[in-house]
């Protein structure tokens, strides 16, 4: 069987920069206290005007152009969100209209922070198993600033906007490269350590603005993350009979520095291997990782014939982990 290749990368961040002096002037909060805590300095937020299917369209446009291929070659678009423009049609479909590729299927995934894993894994059943679909375009973008409870100091230093996408195809060379393997997994018992409610609640009525924010249990959403990442990290590698060191990168959700040293210590993986980007970007939810693959490449971390690892963690509680050889 044929693999899937990542035939193309893009991202994009909002240009607004909200850094933690400004937060300081928001709530009562220090930067001292968030870089020692998340390792995060700054974020980047989108202008009222920018909506998630803007800063979508920018990353796919970097992506369609880096795979290069024109919009008219995409056979499916995948979003990744759970801050869509609207409750509904999806913002893929608004996606779609914005760039110009009318009539091809298109539809949201909502796996809050682990979301652009699982939508790789179902573009990649789709392109293994539908031999018309070519080029799949995946989104991963979230604007959680519009979400967030700006008066609550535990949770809005923590999130960030931006979009990450990639263009994935059916390796046409059999060149060995591709996503090997993907592995997800959610445990729904954990639905109230981090939520935003929905449309479809029960007495909608008496639901006020700021119970539409996200919730977060934070302690509890840090033990698990790094007793899911670093599980699901030992999974994927044991049944891909890999060990740490054959892998040159790994992409770990953007959340928490504490939270990626955790994971490093308890897997055994050094800390150079890790690609962070979260000083700068804050957790951007269902775009860190795909900002983060594009900026690691970008950086030369990773190159040809590399194996990368990515591995993710959100609300739901959602988990994800994906192994790919970098073509
Ligand atoms: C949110 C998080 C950074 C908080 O760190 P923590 O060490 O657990 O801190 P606590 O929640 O125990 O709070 C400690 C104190 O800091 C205070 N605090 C919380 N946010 C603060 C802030 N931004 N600035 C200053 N103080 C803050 C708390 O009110 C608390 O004060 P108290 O002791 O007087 O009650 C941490 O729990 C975390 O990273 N959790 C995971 C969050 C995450 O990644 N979510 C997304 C997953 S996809």
């Amino acid at each position: 069987m044929k693999r899937v290749i990542v035939k193309g990368i893009g991202s994009h961040i909002p240009d607004c920069v909200l850094s933690n002096a400004d937060l300081e002037g928001m709530v009562d909060t220090t930067n001292e206290w968030i870089v020692s805590r998340t390792g995060i300095e700054s974020r980047r937020i989108c202008l009222d005007t920018e909506m998630t299917s803007d800063i979508s369209c920018e990353a796919a446009k970097k992506a369609l152009e880096n795979a290069n291929i024109a919009v008219c070659d995409v056979d499916l678009i995948i979003v990744a969100t759970v801050t869509p423009d609207m409750q509904f049609p999806a913002t893929a479909c608004i996606v779609q209209e914005k760039l110009g590729c009318v009539d091809i299927p298109c539809f949201d995934l909502s796996a809050a922070c682990s979301g652009f894993i699982y939508a790789i894994d179902v573009a990649r059943n789709f392109l293994l198993n539908n031999p018309v679909m070519k080029n799949v375009l995946v989104i991963g973008a979230d604007r959680f600033s519009s979400i967030v409870d700006w008066e609550d100091r535990s949770t809005c230093v923590l999130f960030g906007d931006g979009a990450g996408a990639v263009v994935l195809a059916r390796d046409t060379d059999d060149s060995g490269a591709g996503i090997l393997d993907v592995l997800i997994g959610a445990d729904g018992r954990c639905v109230r350590d981090l939520y935003c409610l929905g449309w479809g609640v029960a007495d909608i009525e008496k639901i006020e603005k700021k119970d539409r924010c996200v919730r977060m249990e934070g302690r509890a959403v840090f033990r698990e993350a790094i007793k899911r990442m670093s599980a699901v990290i030992e999974d994927i590698l044991l049944r891909n009979e890999l060990a740490v060191e054959d892998v040159a990168c790994v992409i770990p959700h953007q959340a928490n520095m504490r939270i990626i040293t955790a994971i490093a210590d308890r897997v055994g993986i050094s800390e150079e291997k890790m690609f962070i980007n979260l000083q700068r970007t804050g957790n951007t939810s269902a775009a860190s990782i795909p900002i983060a693959i594009d900026e690691a490449v970008q950086a030369e971390r990773v190159q040809s014939g590399d194996l990368i690892l990515a591995v993710s963690f959100g609300g739901g509680i959602t988990w994800g982990a994906a192994l790919v050889r970098w073509k």
